[in-house]
């Protein structure tokens, strides 16, 4: 029922001034968040409540299967603006295991204007298709997936020149690569975290 949702939105307010009067006056005057987050769509992954960041403190962009595609205005002006203007010290591309749109990538589903969207997903599956091959069960191809998936999201954002330029006039900038697991609510760190031009280049 969408009259929950209203009623929820103005307990949820009253709850927020209730604990610190000045909560809506302080983020409207201003927003400082030191993350940019690039997630996916899925309702399940819900990036503040994950890392337990409130409003003002995480700069979000979602897509289906968590892409950073070197050509997609949305994404790119998301980090223009992130990495230029709010000057956030950490990206963080968050994948999760059992990814829907990972998934039809592997098993190559069609489900209608979404595959266009998941060429990359396809194409970083037939790059890795001798690893992926070699494991049996299809859960666990699929994880292996999710996972360099987000390697090569990594990749385009560490190698695109609004973050090289950041880097360059010694702006600090880390970009990191983590998978949420849907079953436990946790977060693994593919430990692929990158600071400097010169350690962007082997990953998936
Ligand atoms: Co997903």
């Amino acid at each position: 029922m969408i009259e929950t949702l209203k009623a929820n939105n103005r307990r949820w307010a009253e709850g927020k001034v209730a604990a610190d009067p000045g909560f809506f006056a302080r983020l409207s005057g201003q927003q400082a968040p030191e993350y940019l987050w690039i997630g996916c769509s899925d309702s399940r992954v819900p990036a503040n409540e994950i890392v337990g960041l409130d409003p003002g403190e995480l700069f979000v962009h979602r897509n289906v299967a968590n892409l950073a595609p070197p050509q997609d205005a949305n994404y790119l002006s998301v980090l223009q603006f992130s990495v230029d203007i709010l000057k956030v010290k950490h990206v963080i591309v968050v994948g999760h295991y059992g990814c829907g749109g990972v998934t039809a990538s592997l098993r190559g589903q069609r489900l209608g204007l979404v595959d266009h969207w998941l060429h990359p997903v396809r194409d970083v599956a037939h790059e890795h298709r001798h690893e992926l091959d070699a494991i049996e069960n299809e859960n666990a191809r699929i994880d292996r997936l999710c996972e360099l998936n987000v390697m090569r999201q990594v990749r385009n954002v560490t190698s695109d020149l609004v973050v090289l330029d950041a880097w360059a006039r010694g702006q600090p900038l880390t970009v990191h690569g983590w998978v949420y697991s849907l079953a436990n609510g946790l977060v693994t760190d593919l430990n692929i975290s990158v600071s400097r031009p010169e350690h962007a280049a082997p990953l998936a």
